[in-house]
């Protein structure tokens, strides 16, 4: 499978997350301080809440729920309740368009 446009660029607002879905596959797209874009996994493995409801911080994305920090770059959360990372994707940018490939994961 090829990366899927799934967003442009402009349409995304620094330190907030915007859930996107690709293929079925809910994913968090998050513009951090610094102008870099991440993706990880949008639901919390603590619960079934969607992280992009929650809020950014530094390179950090935070469960509304429960306060787990979950690493915009690792996956991992940061503190309990959660122990279980959630997926990192590889993001591409061309021109204004994000593209993300849903099947391609970093290594945590
Ligand atoms: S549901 Fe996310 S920390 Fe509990």
């Amino acid at each position: 499978m090829s990366a899927s446009r799934v967003c442009a660029l402009s349409a995304l607002e620094q330190d907030t997350a915007l859930r996107v879905e690709v293929d079925g596959v809910p994913i968090a797209v998050v513009l951090d301080s610094a102008g870099e874009v991440h993706a990880i996994g949008d639901v919390c493995t603590h619960g079934d809440i969607s992280l992009s409801d929650g809020f950014v911080d530094g390179d950090t994305l935070e469960c509304w729920a429960h306060g787990s920090a979950f690493s915009l770059r690792t996956g991992k959360p940061l503190n309990l309740p959660a122990y279980e990372p959630v997926p990192v994707y590889a993001v591409t940018i061309d021109g204004d368009d994000v593209l993300i490939d849903p099947t391609v994961t970093k290594e945590a």
